[in-house]
């Protein structure tokens, strides 16, 4: 079945979204509170970032043990009843799965470091010897510096770790790992889950280590794990021994894609889908992404037009819980904030491929606007900002303005704002894990479900929308304009064609008809005509 072609996905930041027992932290009954919510808005599958066990050095990305439920969300009768509630309101629950490495919490690795003969666990990992008293080679990590650290108690050997160093790299070159990670699948998909969103999923295999060149900037060793012939085969290998025995399917998270590459993960159903992450560099330097450019609509439209037209089908989404506030990037958050939240959900719903909302990104939750270094947690954050500070070389507050600005997770990642009370009602006033957003007072759902035209209650028609029309599920598509200010595209499926058109300036914008139009939807409630679309306007026009 195709499911995942006709809903609207949902992730859930489960430590983010509502508190239950009012222990600063979100948890399972919460989201189970909550689902009710996410029916109304029309959502289909709930992907749920990282639940399983773990010290939650990068939050819950780094799983010490992949059958357990973190106590801090509640137990496995949590997770079964959340299951039975989704069931019952026919919402599908995909499941975050970090295979790329584990938490050196993780039993396999406390083992795979003893010092004892013929260690079956030592191969588990990629631990090599040290270069005399260098590490193994000049890999990074993508959180900045090198990607090896030195074992205690071993003679000269490190471990690699390609994201934070309590996030060790499995070695795929192992049959045990292989299996070990098949048996976590299916004991995931026994329970119902519809499928996995795959963390990193083409950086697993390490086809060889040897020394990038010296001259690379950052993510020295890329050539030699990103997109390997290993990776697709082990893919491939999970896909007829395991998924193919289930209805699910899987989304990748895949950086250093290239359209062939891409066609190639569906052609050969590694994946069913993939994130790209070309049009994350809209307003800052692909390059050095700490370094902050003006947002250009071009810069973020062309790459998604790119997508659209390389491959059959995506995954599409402009948040995440590693991405900064949409509505604080792209557009104009301050004159035309409303304005510039719908028309991306205009945009979002109507692109071919699966759309993936964020939580929050339905009511325009926005970036923290006087978030202090002080108060940041995110590991990618506080390690880069030392690399920042050592290379360039800057002030530490200098520093912290880059990352801010560009990179920092904690954005996207405060407590969900469910009303005006205590703590925006994620709960009932412990201090939450990571601080609020302070806007919550105005941003809110109850506020939102109140105002007819708030962007909650246009995310509502946008969704349902989607949910009834064929044209945006089936539809081809085919660019029309990309420009800094107009950008359009038109969906055909079955003889009826929609012509979406948005505007990303501040300016009335004229667009000049070549076709007949008949308005389906649109982000404005006034009158508007179409020598004159409104500043941040977004429609979707059927062509008659
Ligand atoms: C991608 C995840 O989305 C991110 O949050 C995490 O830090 C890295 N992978 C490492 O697991």
């Amino acid at each position: 079945m195709n499911e995942y072609k006709e809903r609207v996905v949902y992730q859930i930041y489960p430590s983010s979204f509502k508190d239950s027992n009012n222990d600063g932290w979100g948890d399972i009954q919460g989201i189970i509170s909550k689902l009710d919510y996410l029916k109304d808005l029309g959502i289909g599958i709930i992907w749920l970032s990282p639940i399983y066990d773990s010290p939650m050095d990068d939050m819950g990305y780094d799983i010490s043990n992949y059958k357990q439920i973190n106590p801090r969300f509640g137990t496995m009768a949590d997770f079964d009843k959340l299951m039975v509630e989704a069931k019952k309101r026919d919402i599908l629950i995909v499941m975050d799965l970090v295979i790329n490495h584990t938490s050196t919490e993780h039993a396999w690795f406390k083992e795979a470091i003893k010092d004892i003969p013929n260690n079956k666990y030592r191969d588990y990992y990629i631990i090599k010897d040290g270069k005399g008293d260098k590490v193994p080679n000049n890999w990074d990590s993508a959180f900045t510096g090198t990607c090896w650290k030195k074992i205690d108690g071993l003679d000269n050997k490190y471990y690699m770790h390609l994201y934070c160093d309590t996030q060790a790299d499995l070695n795929y070159h192992n049959e045990n790992v292989i299996l070990e990670i098949e048996d976590i699948m299916k004991f995931w998909l026994d329970k119902g889950v519809y499928g996995f969103r795959c963390d990193v999923i083409n950086n697993i295999f390490k086809t060889s280590l040897q020394d990038d060149s010296i001259f690379k900037l950052y993510n020295k060793g890329e050539k030699f794990y990103a997109n390997q012939k290993g990776m697709f085969d082990i893919l491939k290998r999970f896909r007829t021994e395991v998924l193919d025995k289930y209805n699910c399917f899987l989304v990748g998270e895949t950086g250093a894609l290239t359209p062939e590459i891409g066609r190639e993960f569906l052609s050969s159903r590694a994946l069913d889908m993939f994130f790209e992450f070309d049009h994350i560099y809209a307003d800052k330097m692909s390059k050095i992404p700490v370094i902050k450019s003006d947002f250009q609509a071009k810069k973020l439209v062309e790459p998604i037009f790119k997508w659209q037209e390389a491959v059959p089908w995506i995954a599409n989404y402009l948040e995440n819980h590693d991405q900064l506030r949409s509505v604080s990037r792209y557009g104009n958050e301050k004159e035309f904030y409303k304005e510039t939240a719908k028309m991306l959900c205009l945009f979002l719903l109507s692109l071919k491929g699966t759309p993936f909302i964020y939580q929050g990104e339905e009511i325009g939750m926005t970036n923290v606007s006087d978030l202090k270094l002080e108060e940041v947690n995110d590991c990618a954050s506080l390690s880069t900002i030392k690399t920042v500070q050592k290379l360039l070389p800057v002030s530490e507050e200098k520093a912290w303005k880059m990352i801010n600005e560009t990179i920092c997770r904690d954005h996207a990642r405060t407590p969900m704002q469910w009303d005006d009370s205590t703590n925006a009602g994620f709960n009932e006033g412990a201090k939450t894990w990571l601080r609020m957003n302070n806007n919550f007072d105005k941003i809110n759902v109850k506020n939102e479900i109140e105002d007819e035209d708030s962007i909650l209650n246009f995310y509502k028609r946008m969704i349902k929308f989607r949910n009834e029309s064929d044209v945006l599920k089936y539809g081809s598509f085919e660019r029309q304009i990309v420009s800094n200010k107009i950008c359009s595209f038109y969906r055909t499926y079955k003889g009826r064609r929609f012509l979406i058109i948005l505007n990303f300036s501040d300016d009335i914008e004229t667009y000049w008809l070549k076709d007949k139009l008949s308005l389906v939807i649109s982000t404005y409630k006034e009158d508007f005509h179409l020598n004159a679309l409104p500043p941040h306007f977004g429609g979707i026009f059927e062509v008659i």
